[in-house]
């Protein structure tokens, strides 16, 4: 196992290109089990474990796939198979995006159940309510999903639940649709920018959907689907951590390959802290004007402020002077960062799904350990602010969702490396 080892207190400067976004293009190569032809995916984040990951799932599924550069060509080889071990889906909970595009093709599939994970719970019941309801036997055999359908048939599907939207829900129950018999209305489907980007690469295939992006997707359901050339988003968490790596560093730094429009909710609670985020003639100038002040922020579905820029904007609060209130609305137990953000002296405690923090003037660095893929990301951000060494260990978490993150933060004047854990 590797470990993270950062000697902090370096004003960030230059510039930083932002990958494409993970979890875009997760549910977009799980899509291409709906093509009967050859799909190119391009801007793809290559060097992600989780990529690699579907990839190899999609293999076991009987797709070949070729990697060249930041673009994926991948084609149906052979006969096609319908089971998703679960070796390869306990990896990564994303692998139940297959469950859709496969029952759509094929009427039939074995894909074992995700579990939970250390961000919380993370029930499946949405995905089960949406594909069943367009005409799919939904049923959990010895730890797997299994999945029959004679024909699936168009329905009105109402896809709240106690979290609000749900994204991968609303992306699995859309590729189940688009080949289904008549048309589909999605009610409280998910609009983050991710489920857009998968609606558009399935009417690049042929699908007929309208309302992607809007609470109410509606889906006539087509014959059967093409291969599809598309370029994924930005990744807009991404692009927000560097924002954050800016802000907390007193840097100043150019953003590239970076849509502000997918990060509304972000920068406007950065611009009331003091944050100044401008476009550039070359992407988005991220700078301090000012001392910092302290912001409260709620974890909403979209367009609200993304669950997986929480961590890292607590990083910047902790020393932030001033009190803070950060609620986490879509995953309330997501906290496994404050305990470690306090090893480094900040002073964050917790109140059920609120977290308050008491802004310090400056961190001291520690051996931290990483929990999952955005606590490790608020670490990396509190390292590179703190005085002294930290370590941040378990870093796998972050192979996982950040392309290339010590050679990025390098270019941008970070002493930061690797190192092996003994
Ligand atoms: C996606 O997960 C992302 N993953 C997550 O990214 C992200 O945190 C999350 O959306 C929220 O934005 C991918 O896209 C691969 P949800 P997803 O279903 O779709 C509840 C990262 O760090 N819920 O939108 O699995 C759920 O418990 C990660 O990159 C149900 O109740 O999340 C949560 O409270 C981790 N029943 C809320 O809905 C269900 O059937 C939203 O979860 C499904 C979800």
């Amino acid at each position: 196992m590797d470990k993270l080892i950062i000697e902090g207190s370096r004003k960030l400067k230059g510039s930083v290109r932002i990958s494409g976004a993970k979890n875009a293009c997760l549910p977009i190569l799980a899509a291409t089990l709906l093509a009967d032809e050859k799909c190119v995916i391009k801007n793809s984040p290559n060097s992600l474990r989780d990529i690699m990951t579907m990839l190899k799932l999609l293999k076991a599924l009987g797709m070949k796939s070729v990697v060249e550069g930041d673009t994926i060509i991948i084609e149906p080889v052979g006969e096609r198979k319908s089971f998703a071990p679960y070796k390869l889906v306990s990896t990564m909970r994303a692998s139940v995006c297959v469950l859709g595009p496969l029952v759509g093709k094929l009427k039939q599939a074995n894909v074992s159940f995700p579990g939970g994970c250390i961000i919380g719970p993370r029930p499946i019941d949405l995905h089960f309510k949406g594909i069943s309801r367009l005409g799919v036997d939904l049923k959990i055999k010895k730890g797997y999903i299994v999945a029959r359908a004679k024909e699936l048939h168009g329905a009105d599907i109402y896809l709240g639940g106690h979290f609000g939207s749900s994204v991968l829900a609303t992306a699995n129950t859309m590729m189940a649709a688009v080949l289904a018999k008549g048309k589909t209305v999605i009610e409280s489907a998910a609009c983050e920018p991710e489920v857009k980007d998968l609606a558009d690469f399935l009417v690049k295939m042929g699908a007929k959907i309208k309302g992607h992006g809007s609470p109410r997707i509606e889906i006539e359901g087509v014959k059967r689907l093409g291969g599809a050339e598309h370029s994924v988003i930005p990744d807009r968490i991404e692009a927000g951590t560097y924002i954050i790596a800016s802000a907390i560093t007193d840097g100043d730094i150019i953003i590239k390959n970076a849509n502000l429009e997918h990060l509304t909710a972000v920068t406007d609670k950065l611009t009331e802290a003091g944050v100044s985020i401008t476009r550039a003639a070359d992407g988005i100038r991220v700078r301090r004007k000012k001392a910092l002040s302290p912001v409260d922020a709620t974890m909403l579905p979209y367009p609200g402020f993304p669950t997986d820029m929480q961590a890292q904007m607590m990083s910047l609060m902790s020393v932030t002077k001033g009190i803070s209130v950060i609620t986490e609305k879509i995953y309330p137990g997501r906290f496994m960062h404050v305990s470690e953000l306090n090893r480094m002296g900040a002073q964050i405690h917790l109140e059920g799904p609120s977290a308050i923090v008491k802004g310090i003037k400056r961190l001291s660095g520690a051996p931290v350990m990483a929990s999952d893929l955005r606590a490790s990301a608020a670490l990396v951000l509190a390292g590179l602010a703190a005085d002294d060494k930290t370590e941040i260990s378990r870093v796998y978490h972050l192979d996982r969702g950040y392309e290339r993150i010590e050679e990025k933060l390098r270019k941008l004047g970070a002493r930061i490396w690797r190192e092996k854990e003994i």
